[in-house]
């Protein structure tokens, strides 16, 4: 008995031990030396590899909440596989983002997010092939594009979506995924709500989670299994590119436009693995904002029913004169004030991306004292909002 007691004492030692070795380890291997030159804002940097990752997928925003209260508006952690330094000054941030590329400073978001959206994907390129992707996407949104394409197949695709919802007791969050992913897919590639959106739609929740995972690539891992949705959504979308090229025949969406682009000498060709990544990001950064703004809109909206009077109104009016199955137009859309407004006050008050990532390309100093060079990942977060800037 009094053996086993011990040996439980020695394990129980040993870990301690081993654990308080590891953190210290970790401390020291991002170099937080006691200089004032070079040293790093206060913090921890958790575990080897893991950082503090668990806690702060665990704890979502009280994760950013604590350690402000705790070290104060900038501080250093680990997250998703890299070392980061956090800011929660909206003056530092805005002065981070106003540097730019020319203060060191580029895109720069989680190693799991960058490999599962592919290494064309616009958040992990800079430079002149950011610029070109840039204005790839930029090109499928031109307001002549929303004018005779993208604001009629809108307001069909709503008509249809919203047509039988009376009387029945609506799903909000189910109902406002539905329609941004299909809404996208019906841009993006025709596609309408069957069996391929369902397929889509599964290995797009697969992929969401493995992009805010740690990168480590085994099996049952969710970086693993983001990594496989993406291969399937690969192949998905190369089988929809050799068929068109096939076809032959002319679509009016996006991935028409975009195999089509460079054609008339106007833009730069995308090769067909750019183009599969572009719609990658199209898809997975459309899918929780405007789900998740929507369904914050609704319920806004029903606790404050002069807003949804007033907007109501502004729409009622918009339809006046108009026949039931004429679609609104490009001038109708500008015109819709009160609208804008309810979605920007959604926006203020339910911020759904709520961190901006950037990487440097040299030595950051914030507040004089943190050279960030040591770290590779810089968060810049706002009040309870995320702003992320990785530092490398
Ligand atoms: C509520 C809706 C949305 C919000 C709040 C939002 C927010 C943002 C923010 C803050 C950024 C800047 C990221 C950075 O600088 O690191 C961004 C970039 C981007 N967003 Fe959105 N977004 C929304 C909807 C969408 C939708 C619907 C799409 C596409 C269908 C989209 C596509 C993109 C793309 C491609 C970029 C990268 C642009 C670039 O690097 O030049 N976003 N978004």
């Amino acid at each position: 008995m009094a053996l086993l007691l011990l040996v439980l004492v020695g394990v129980v030692v040993g870990v301690v031990v081993a654990s308080s070795l590891l953190l210290r380890w970790n401390e020291v291997r991002y170099g937080n030396g006691r200089r004032k030159e070079g040293r790093l804002p206060p913090g921890t940097m958790g575990w080897p590899l893991f950082g503090e990752t668990t806690e702060f997928l665990k704890q979502g925003p009280s994760f950013m909440k604590q350690r402000r209260l705790r070290y104060g508006r900038l501080f250093r952690t680990h997250i998703l596989g890299c070392p980061t330094v956090v800011c929660m000054d909206p003056e530092l941030n805005r002065r981070m983002l106003l540097q730019g590329e020319a203060g060191g400073l580029v895109p720069g978001y989680p190693q799991s997010m960058l490999d599962i959206l592919g290494r064309n994907n616009i958040a992990a390129v800079h430079g002149p092939l950011h610029r070109v992707m840039r204005g790839a996407m930029l090109g499928l949104v031109r307001p002549a594009m929303l004018r005779t394409s993208l604001l009629p197949k809108i307001d069909a695709f709503m008509r249809d979506h919203l047509s039988g919802w009376a009387g029945s007791v609506v799903d909000v969050q189910a109902k406002t995924k539905e329609m941004a992913l299909l809404s996208a897919l019906r841009q993006i590639a025709g596609i309408t709500a069957g069996p391929l959106s369902d397929a889509l739609k599964t290995e797009l929740c697969t992929l969401v989670l493995g992009t805010i995972s740690l990168p480590i690539n085994l099996p049952g891992t969710s970086y693993y299994q983001g990594f496989q949705a993406r291969k399937k959504l690969v192949s998905m979308l190369e089988q929809m590119i050799a068929e068109r090229r096939c076809s032959g025949e002319v679509h009016d969406d996006m991935l028409d436009a975009l195999l089509r682009s460079g054609n008339d000498g106007t833009r730069e060709k995308l090769t067909d693995e750019q183009i599969i990544d572009l719609l990658i990001a199209l898809i997975y950064s459309g899918y929780e904002t405007m789900s998740t703004t929507s369904m914050m809109a609704v319920k806004y909206l029903s606790d404050h029913p002069q807003a949804l009077e007033e907007l109501r109104r502004e729409h009622l009016d918009i339809r006046k004169g108009k026949s039931p199955e004429e679609a609104i137009s490009y001038e109708d859309f500008k015109s819709m004030a009160f609208t804008r407004a309810v979605i920007f006050e959604t926006l203020r008050l339910a911020t759904v991306v709520n961190g901006l990532l950037r990487k440097t390309t040299k030595d950051v100093e914030m507040n004089g004292v943190c050279h960030s060079k040591r770290v590779e990942n810089l968060c810049l977060h706002e009040g309870d909002k995320l702003r992320s800037i990785h530092v490398s």
